[in-house]
């Protein structure tokens, strides 16, 4: 990772300013707010009044939990994503290769329409409900790949309240005819569709396994993208080999996935305007501070709130305050981004210099 210990000499002076304009940031009603620390931060030009951000995950699905979540200081939440295999006419179907036993499951069907949990319409009406009893931002998620239905469906998203869209390009690319070049340039072309349809900040969840990140984070930025979430996670199925079945599987994070985070976090953060996201293995105060450190706008949490309950978001802005006060800051934009690879001529040499210097500490 291209860290650097030292901050540029005018880090701190130029954030200062949001350091000041963060009033809203004493208002948080964490565990402790008569010494609340100023944690606001500006996110897709929305200001929040913490750097903790629900992600995109069933945990606001029931209003009493998302007032929780607020109470506990979440600066703002990502509603689970409506996706466009929900919102295009007729779904498309997984087709057998070979004929074989006809009892035989076809792994990867779709659910049907009635088995997802949440229809077209009450995703509208659940922005709404969360409007009215949220006053922090609410994100909403669209998920899926290709142009089509949910570039409209953005438009009745931004309608019916929300502040915000993630969009989720979930996609494991199977075809070999498809290359790179069409994969990203369907991308960006969606993501302009849905800059020009909406007023609200669009952000864009990406996965790690781009060839080539940075560009495609440029190239996101001017299609009109106000912010990347690093990263989608791949939920990859297990191989029963008694029943001979493919399993589905969905494991919570592990705090290790976050070290993938923070180095893209580190590399895009000097190189993007836009504003960042990390999704994926924190736990911690500590794993958010590397987080914020690196050069995330915010930190994103579900696992640790679907393992913890509500209570984790107050634990963690604790936690947050402390740090910041034993190191002496005052507010977020202090150190956001004082150990991204700024300083770094060449990240990409940097990077490859860690990997041999880490190959060569082993023997055997
Ligand atoms: C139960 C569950 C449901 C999720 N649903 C969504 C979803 O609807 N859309 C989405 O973009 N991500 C979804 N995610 C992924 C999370 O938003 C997040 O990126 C991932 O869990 C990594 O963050 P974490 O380590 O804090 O859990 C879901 C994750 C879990 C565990």
């Amino acid at each position: 990772m291209g860290l650097n210990a030292r901050a540029p000499a005018n880090n701190c002076t130029v954030k200062a300013k949001s350091c000041a304009a963060g009033a809203t940031g004493g208002e948080h009603s964490g565990p402790n707010p008569a010494n609340s620390m100023n944690l606001a931060v500006d996110y897709l030009g929305l200001r929040l009044q913490s750097p903790f951000v629900i992600g995109a995950s069933p945990c606001c699905d029931n209003v009493t939990v998302a007032r929780q979540l607020e109470e506990g200081g979440a600066g703002a939440v990502v509603m689970r994503s409506m996706f466009e295999e929900q919102l295009e006419p007729a779904p498309p179907r997984p087709v057998r290769r070979e004929p074989s036993d006809p009892d035989d499951e076809v792994p990867g069907e779709y659910p049907d329409r009635a088995d997802y949990q949440v229809s077209p319409d009450q995703y509208l009406r659940r922005i709404e409900l969360l409007k009215r009893n949220l006053s922090i931002p609410v994100i909403a998620s669209l998920n899926g790949h290709q142009p089509g239905a949910w570039v409209d469906y953005a438009m009745r998203v931004e309608r019916a309240g929300a502040d915000a869209i993630e969009l989720n390009f979930y996609q494991v690319v199977t075809d070999p005819a498809v290359d790179a070049e069409q994969v990203e340039g369907e991308m960006l072309k969606v993501v302009g569709l849905v800059t020009d349809a909406v007023k609200i900040p669009v952000a864009v969840k990406l996965a790690p396994f781009h060839a080539a990140l940075a560009q495609l984070a440029v190239a996101l930025e001017l299609e009109g993208a106000a912010g990347l979430v690093l990263f989608n996670r791949f939920y990859q199925p297990d191989v029963n080999v008694e029943e001979l079945t493919v399993q589905p599987l969905l494991r919570l994070s592990d705090p290790q996935e976050l070290l993938l985070r923070l180095r893209w976090l580190a590399i895009l953060s000097p190189q993007v305007r836009l504003s960042l996201a990390a999704s994926g293995g924190v736990y911690t105060a500590t794993g958010a501070v590397k987080a914020l450190l690196t050069g995330a706008h915010v930190v994103q949490l579900v696992s640790a709130v679907l393992k913890h309950g509500p209570k984790i978001v107050g634990t963690l802005t604790y936690g947050l305050e402390q740090w910041m006060r034993e190191h002496g800051y005052e507010c977020v934009a202090d150190f956001r981004g004082r150990l991204n690879s700024r300083r770094s001529q060449d990240a990409g040499a940097f990077e490859r210099a860690n990997y041999i210097r880490t190959l060569q500490t082993w023997r055997v």
